[in-house]
C-alpha cells in the first residue's frame, strides 16, 4: 500500500521514524515539521519530505495519510487531536501523553474523526517478548506468583541538558518512570494483565532534574500476583533490563529482550531464547539505532489503516501504562 507520512518533531527519535518508514516499501515521508529549522532541514535532505516549522501549514500538506509523533510526550494528544481533525492517522510515541485525561481526548478526537490511533511500543513486536506472552499464557510457568522487573539504567548529565524538556512535569510528566520505565510497565501489563493496588516511592538521586530519577513500585495483579519494578536512569554504567516472572510450575527470566532461562519443575525441553538481542544501546542512551521494533510497530499500523483493522497497540492499550504511571506517582506523593 502507498502512504505518505509525515513527521511531528524532528529530534531523536524522528530519525528512527524516518529510517523505518523508508525500509517499509510503498511507505515514504512527506514532510516534517519541527521546532529546530536545521533538525528539520537535516531529516528532509536526507530522509525526504518538505520542511515545516509552522504546524498548522504542516497539518495541511497533501498527498499525507498518516502523522507519527515524536515530539515531547505532553504535546502528544494536542498535536494527534489536531492531526485527527484534518482527517490523518496519529501513530504516536510512547507515552500515549502524560495525563490521562489528555489521553482520553485523543482517543476520543480519533474515533470521532474516524482515523486510527496508535502508540509505539515497540516492545509488543519482539520475538521473545511475543514467545513470553504466548508461553505464560498457554501455563507454562503456571499461576503467576511474583514478578521482579528491573530497569537499571543511566543517562548522562547531557542527556536532559540537551533536551531540556526531558525531566520535566510539564513535556515529560515525570522523568526515568513515564520515560525509560513505561517500556516495562507496558510489557508487565500486557503479559499479566491489571494492576489493582499500587504503593511507591520515587526520588531526583542524581540528576538536576525536577522529577524523579529513580522510582520504585510494588504491584498487586488482578491475578493475585505480586511485584516490583525498579526503574532508574542514575544506575551509571546502565544493566540490561530484567524481568523474572515466578509462577507456580517456576520461573523465566527475560535479560534485555531475550528469555534467558526457563527453570520448571519439570524440565522444559524446548528451545530458550528465539532471537539475537535487539542491537540498541538503551541501557545508556536514547538512541534507537536498530529499527526492526519501530518497523515493525509502523508495518503494523499501516496494516491496519489498510484493512480497517484495530492496530496492535491502539489508543485504549496505550492507555493503560500510562494509567499505572499516574498510580505510581499518585502513591509516591508526586501527583
Ligand atoms: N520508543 C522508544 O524507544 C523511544 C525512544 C526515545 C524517545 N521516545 C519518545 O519520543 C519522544 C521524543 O523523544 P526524543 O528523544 O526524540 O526527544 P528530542 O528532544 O530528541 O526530540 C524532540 C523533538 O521535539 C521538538 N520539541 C522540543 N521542545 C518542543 C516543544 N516545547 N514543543 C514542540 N516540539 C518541541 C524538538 O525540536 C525535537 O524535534 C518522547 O515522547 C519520547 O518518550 C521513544
Amino acid at each position: 500500500m502507498q502512504i505518505r507520512a509525515g513527521l511531528i518533531g524532528a529530534g531523536n527519535i524522528s530519525e528512527t521514524h524516518a529510517r523505518a518508514l523508508r525500509a517499509i516499501p510503498g511507505a515514504e515521508v512527506v514532510a516534517v515539521c519541527g521546532a529546530n529549522a536545521e533538525k528539520v532541514g537535516r531529516l528532509c535532505r536526507e530522509h525526504g519530505g518538505a520542511a515545516y516549522h509552522d504546524f498548522q501549514a504542516f497539518l495541511a500538506h497533501r498527498p499525507m495519510e498518516m502523522v507519527i509523533i515524536g515530539s515531547p510526550s505532553g504535546r502528544h494528544a494536542e498535536q494527534g487531536i489536531a492531526a485527527a481533525r484534518q482527517g490523518l492517522h496519529v501513530l504516536t510515541e510512547k507515552p500515549i501523553d502524560t495525563s490521562v485525561e489528555r489521553a482520553d481526548a485523543l482517543i476520543s478526537a480519533c474515533e470521532q474523526a474516524g482515523v486510527k490511533l496508535g502508540v509505539i511500543f515497540q516492545d509488543r513486536f519482539k520475538p521473545d517478548l511475543r514467545r513470553l506472552k504466548q508461553l505464560i499464557a498457554e501455563g507454562l510457568i503456571g499461576k503467576p506468583i511474583l514478578v521482579d522487573a528491573r530497569v537499571k539504567w543511566y543517562r548522562p548529565a547531557e542527556y536532559y541538558s540537551q533536551s531540556r524538556w526531558r525531566g520535566t512535569r510539564g513535556l515529560d510528566g515525570g522523568g526515568a518512570l513515564i520515560n525509560q520505565g513505561v517500556h516495562t510497565v507496558d510489557l508487565l501489563l500486557w503479559l499479566l494483565g491489571d494492576v489493582v493496588k499500587v504503593q511507591a516511592r520515587t526520588a531526583a538521586m542524581l540528576h538536576q532534574i525536577e522529577t524523579e530519577d529513580t522510582a520504585l513500585a510494588l504491584l498487586e495483579f488482578s491475578s493475585g500476583a505480586l511485584g516490583q519494578l525498579q526503574a532508574t536512569t542514575a544506575a551509571y554504567p546502565g544493566y540490561p533490563r530484567r524481568v523474572e516472572i515466578t509462577g507456580s510450575k517456576g520461573t523465566i527470566i527475560l535479560e534485555q529482550d531475550r528469555i534467558v532461562a526457563i527453570n520448571l519443575r519439570t524440565p522444559y525441553q524446548g528451545p530458550i531464547s528465539s532471537e539475537v538481542a535487539d542491537q540498541n544501546p538503551s541501557t545508556s542512551s536514547p538512541v534507537v539505532s536498530d529499527i526492526r521494533g519501530h518497523q515493525s510497530a509502523i508495518e503494523d499500523f499501516i496494516l491496519a489503516i489498510e484493512k480497517d483493522m484495530t492496530p496492535a497497540c491502539d489508543g485504549r492499550e496505550g492507555r493503560k501504562s500510562l494509567a499505572l504511571v499516574e498510580a505510581i506517582y499518585k502513591a509516591s506523593g508526586q501527583r
